[in-house]
């Protein structure tokens, strides 16, 4: 187990390095790759900073220089880096194939796994195509960016949480360092723990889209479980943090994450009780579920000053709120 691990680490580690050198050095990387990133606003500093790479358009470019080198076809295919069909007669081909590369690295450093994004959009494939879940690689325990932002994060005492890889790295390059990205999918336990162990206060940068935000507003109460402050920005309809940032820069940036940081639970009321109107069924709902945000949150004090808040917000008794919150918070022991 150890061994493959280790074997793991070193294929992966081969391949960033492949990957560098083929967007620096190859003809194809240099027109295709590094103009892509260019064309973004990336510096070299940037790419240096997340080891940003190209795969080749081609079959099996860098798992036939693999091979050369001596790792085994097995390996190959255990870090998700070759496809093998069953019953083929090749040993297989590269699953990443002309596309730029973003590596995603564990808290230590290493590289685990490859983010990798398509250059001209196509329907007929994803965005990005990323590495499959591997004895070292488990998508659901990864933040990307974690080890370029842990200094910062701690030192900060505050960890921003954006959706893409994209978003990181922009913010990055705007002096924006304590940020990590969910990578598109909806927070998990083990990433808010992973934040905790850095820092307890976190910023959600959501992409600017309803639909979205609704969704992700009942995953939230699971940050609240796990006793973490979290505020929120909303940014302007079909903009995230990467597009925000290259079009006002990086002051107004900050000044817009001064003025419209919410803390959740405020910023979920105010939500449901818009889309609540005046009907009392839907407002009694909204009370509902607002309590129910509240009772997650393990520290008392912090409790209170929210039945507070939320009783002037929604125009209700603050008793009664925290008559509603003590039999949930009974029921919960
Ligand atoms: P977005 O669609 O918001 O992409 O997905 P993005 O990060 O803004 O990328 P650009 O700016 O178009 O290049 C957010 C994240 O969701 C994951 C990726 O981690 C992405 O960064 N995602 C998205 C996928 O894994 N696959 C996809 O096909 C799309
Ligand atoms: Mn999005
Ligand atoms: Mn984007
Ligand atoms: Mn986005
Ligand atoms: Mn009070």
């Amino acid at each position: 187990r150890q061994n493959v691990r280790e074997s793991l680490y070193i294929i992966l580690n081969y391949a960033k390095n492949y990957y560098q050198h083929q967007l620096h050095n190859s003809d194809e990387g240099q027109a295709i790759g590094l103009s892509y990133f260019r064309e973004r606003g990336f510096t070299n500093e940037i790419r240096k900073k997340f080891e940003l790479g190209y795969s080749l358009d081609n079959w099996d470019a860098f798992s036939k220089e693999a091979l050369e080198k001596g790792y085994s076809a097995e390996i190959l295919e255990k870090a998700g880096l070759l496809i093998h069909k069953e019953g083929s007669h090749t040993a297989g081909y590269d699953r990443f194939r002309g596309r730029v590369i973003f590596p995603i690295h564990n808290v230590a450093g290493k590289t685990i796994a490859f983010g990798a994004r398509i250059l001209k959009s196509d329907k007929n494939q994803p965005k990005y195509l990323n590495s499959p879940e591997t004895e070292v690689y488990h998508k659901s325990e990864v933040l990307y960016g974690i080890y370029q932002a842990k200094n910062a994060i701690r030192s900060l005492e505050h960890c921003y949480l954006v959706e893409g890889y994209t978003d990181v790295i922009s913010l990055h390059q705007a002096g924006i360092e304590n940020v990590v990205a969910s990578s598109g999918t909806s927070l998990t336990v083990e990433q808010i723990r992973l934040i905790g162990r850095f820092t307890p206060n976190v910023t959600i940068l959501y992409d600017g889209d309803m639909a979205g935000i609704k969704a992700a507003l009942r995953g939230l109460d699971l940050v609240l479980e796990e006793g973490l402050n979290v505020n929120v920005v909303l940014f302007p309809d079909n903009e995230d943090p990467d597009s925000y940032v290259r079009r006002v820069g990086a002051e107004a940036f900050k000044e817009h994450l001064k003025k419209a940081s919410k803390d959740f639970i405020t910023f979920k009321t105010e939500i449901l009780l818009q889309d609540a109107g005046n009907d009392p069924f839907r407002l009694a709902a909204v009370i509902q579920e607002v309590v129910n945000s509240i009772v997650k949150i393990p520290d008392a004090i912090k409790r209170q000053v929210f039945f507070h808040r939320t009783s002037e917000m929604m125009r209700v008794d603050e008793q009664m709120l925290i008559t509603e919150g003590n039999k949930l918070l009974r029921k919960q022991q």
